[in-house]
């Protein structure tokens, strides 16, 4: 936190890296910074945007998707909020040119390893979940810890090469003990902070990454006290996330079965659209955007659902303003959503009977009212 005026706690300043990108990436965004100037002013706390291009939009300014004065951009603040990156007018570039390897090469040099994807069922939604009520038990209320740092993503030779006469591809699954170590430790925090329930997800009946994976979490289950520690494999995981999901808790796992299962996670809960996430490292600058893509196909006509980048806003402030005002803000944040469900308001994506259909800057607009209406009632 940055204090500007010679130790005067109570101006908190907040130096926020935007990043918009591709797609409904900058209507969504659009929609968080609206919510989160209504937030940090209910709380007293200023925040000042530096926007950027990323991905896309930043290949046809520069022909990289994430130029180094953008990087050093985020660098310098204090944490970094994403809309989506990616579209079909870049997908035939080579690999290092891809709006993919933008995000791929921000989250590594920010350092970010932990990516806390909240899954939630509001209770408002309850009949757009795609499950019947029997399955959906007492709600779906878990916290996916997905590795971020290494896997799939990151591991070499990743490449597709001329072999005898075919081409072959190759990926490769890399993890190192310490990568593994810190992230299921944060993860058994978090267990411990919540219902006392871990499940670590992988496949080590075929991976050695899998195996050294299930070592580390049976070698330190010891030190947190009152967590049940589960394995699992992940084909079992994905049946049982939607036959069962009432009984998850904490899930951790790598970076790849990570990323497949919370997309399922946002199905489960009505929408991928709402899921937001935060992504974090060992410098307290994190990264924040929601769970969901670009989503070509409903740019620019005002029907994505904002909501899971504002909550993203939301963890921004509960992450980056490690005190009392940064909760709060979250907390308006958390509320005015719930509220705005509450009233029967949906996007298209949750469109079911007796919900009010509304634009994505509408959406955007009701967050930001029901926040101000808070803050009246509490005058
Ligand atoms: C996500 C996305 C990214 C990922 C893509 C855009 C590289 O799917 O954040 O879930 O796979 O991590
Ligand atoms: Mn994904």
């Amino acid at each position: 936190m940055d204090s500007e005026t010679g130790g005067e706690a109570s101006k908190a300043r907040l130096r926020v890296a935007l990043l918009p990108g591709d797609g409904i990436g900058p209507e969504v965004t659009a929609q968080a910074v609206k919510v989160m100037k209504a937030a940090a002013s209910a709380e007293g706390v200023s925040v000042v945007f530096n926007q950027m291009p990323i991905g896309g939009e930043a290949i046809e300014q520069t022909g990289e998707p994430i130029p180094e004065r953008v990087l050093a951009g985020c660098q310098r603040s204090d944490a970094v909020f994403l809309g989506a990156v990616g579209g079909p007018r870049w997908n035939n570039l080579p690999r290092a040119k891809r709006p993919e390897t933008g995000l791929l090469a921000l989250r590594q040099e920010l350092g970010l390893w932990a990516n806390l994807r909240p899954v939630k069922m509001y209770d408002p939604l309850a009949n757009a979940s795609p499950l019947r009520p029997e399955s959906l038990g007492h709600g779906v209320d878990m916290m996916v810890v997905r590795e971020l740092s290494g896997g799939l993503y990151y591991g070499r030779p990743s490449e597709c090469r001329e072999e005898g006469n075919g081409r072959v591809a190759v990926d490769t699954m890399w993890y190192t003990s310490r990568q593994i170590e810190r992230v299921v430790r944060l993860a058994f925090t978090l267990a411990q902070e919540r219902r006392g329930h871990l499940l670590s997800v992988d496949k080590a009946n075929v991976l050695s990454c899998s195996r050294l994976w299930r070592e580390i979490v049976d070698g330190v289950v010891s030190d947190y006290p009152g967590v049940r520690a589960e394995h699992m494999y992940v084909d079992a995981a994905a049946a049982e996330l939607v036959l069962r999901p009432h009984r998850f808790d904490v899930v951790v796992t790598e970076n790849m079965f990570g990323d497949i299962l919370s997309d399922l996670g946002g199905a489960l809960v009505g929408s991928l659209g709402l899921l937001p996430s935060a992504s974090l490292g060992d410098d307290g600058r994190g990264l924040f955007e929601p769970v969901h893509g670009s989503a070509p196909s409903l740019a620019g006509q005002d029907k994505a659902n904002p909501l899971g980048a504002i909550l993203s806003a939301a963890l921004l402030f509960r992450y980056s303003l490690p005190d009392g005002r940064g909760a709060g803000a979250a907390d308006r944040i958390d509320c005015a959503v719930l509220q705005v469900l509450r009233d029967g308001y949906r996007t298209l994506d949750l469109e079911v009977s007796g919900g009010r259909i509304v634009g994505t800057r509408a959406m955007g607009d009701l967050v930001v009212e029901a926040i101000d209406g808070g803050m009246r009632n509490e005058k």
